[in-house]
């Protein structure tokens, strides 16, 4: 098969890559430990399952899912209510609200319902790869904005040039940030407003990690920013909080016409989320938050470990307020690459290189804390092991 130009542009997708090395050093025995990819180990809460049960069993809900590529209304109007709870955000429901078969693909339709072929693109570096997919097959031409350990991880709007402003159509932001578990205040997104509407670029912000956030710390979102509305269009997902990555659902608020666009790809290309699942989104979002307090405290005691441990052997890392994830430089400047081979070799660990999220990664690496407690130690002491 000749496969088109746009798959050519990418490179190998980083977790396909982890995955190969796993199955690698299983097949020579080894015993490996993965803190590579992001995903909740802990069951979704039993509530969230009940629900999806009791809907699955009612035929209405077994045709195409209701208003379709919008998500349902009542769904909607369950994401309004939880960003005016938990934000103070109002949001209108039949406009400014749209349900997603998770972030990644809202990530994804927002380019292709806004960029043109050679639009250009602005991408934080280091970055979630998959946002550098999106722009690609939109064919646009993307160009970074580095994110700096002395800067929080936050891009300098200072520093972008008003050449590449006046260019850019559309930037990307993440916060809570993956991979580096920065986080980002109000000011912070009220600069980013400002300077988006000065430039006029479409502003959005990736919000997964929005409520896996540690010591009390409580995240903010894009659109309290004042005027964000005009600019800005915000991806949240019930993956991380719920323990749902399996289930795909997600939402878009935001920019009225923002929205539409991603609707209107939407209605082109995939027809909605399954309606017993946005029930089920219903349950997780109007339910008992106990259970994401809980895996919270989880996080929070392996989060700690994994500092205790790296600090123990010299590294310095990041302490995370939000996401599952530990940031950290490797050991005296080692490339990042080479590091992850080695805690590989060395530990049968799986960490993920730094430089796999972009040139601004380099040095540095990632541990996810979404593995089991029991694994989560042995994998700790292991790396203790072998750096001490
Ligand atoms: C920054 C970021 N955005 C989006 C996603 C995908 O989330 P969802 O499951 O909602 O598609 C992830 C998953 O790891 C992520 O880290």
């Amino acid at each position: 098969m000749q496969k088109a130009e746009r798959l050519g542009k990418l490179p190998p997708y980083l977790f396909v890559q982890i995955r190969n090395k796993i199955r690698e050093a299983r097949e020579r025995g080894i015993d490996v430990i993965s803190l590579g990819v992001g995903d909740p180990d802990q069951p979704t809460p039993a509530h969230v399952v009940q629900a999806l049960q009791q809907a699955a069993e009612d035929p209405a809900n077994h045709q195409y899912p209701t208003d379709e590529e919008k998500g349902m209304l009542a769904f909607r109007r369950s994401v309004a209510g939880w960003y005016k709870e938990r934000f103070g955000v109002m949001l209108d429901p039949e406009r400014e609200v749209l349900g997603l078969i998770g972030s990644k693909e809202g990530n994804h339709h927002l380019c292709l319902a806004t960029l043109n072929p050679g639009d250009v693109a602005i991408l934080p570096d280091p970055g979630y790869p998959a946002y550098f997919a999106s722009a690609v097959f939109a064919g646009a031409q993307v160009e970074r904005v580095p994110l700096r350990r002395e800067d929080g991880w936050l891009p300098r709007f200072d520093r972008i040039s008003d050449d590449l402003a006046s260019r850019a159509k559309l930037l990307f932001l993440c916060y809570p940030n993956n991979p580096t578990g920065a986080v980002a205040s109000i000011e912070f997104y009220q600069q980013a407003v400002d300077w988006a509407k000065r430039y006029d670029v479409i502003l959005v912000n990736d919000n997964p990690y929005s409520e896996i956030a540690y010591d009390g710390y409580r995240t903010a979102s894009i659109l309290q920013a004042t005027g964000a509305m005009d600019v800005a269009v915000e991806f949240n997902s019930l993956s991380k909080p719920y323990n749902m990555t399996g289930w795909r659902i997600g939402m878009a608020v935001g920019n009225p016409d923002l929205i539409a666009g991603i609707s209107q790809v939407k209605e082109n290309t995939d027809s909605g989320i399954f309606n017993a699942i946005q029930y089920a989104g219903i349950a997780a979002l109007e339910g008992p938050q106990e259970p994401t307090r809980d895996l919270i405290a989880v996080y929070q005691r392996r989060r700690d470990l994994v500092l205790e441990t790296l600090r123990s052997i010299g590294i310095t890392p990041d302490v995370p307020k939000a996401t599952f994830y530990v940031w950290s430089p490797t050991p005296n400047g080692m490339q990042s690459a080479d590091f992850a081979a080695e805690v590989l070799e060395k530990a049968g660990v799986v960490v993920t290189p730094g430089l796999g999220y972009g040139q601004q990664g380099e040095g540095y690496f990632r541990i996810s804390l979404t593995i089991n407690d029991a694994r989560l130690q042995e994998a700790m002491d292991r790396i203790k092991g072998a750096y001490s």
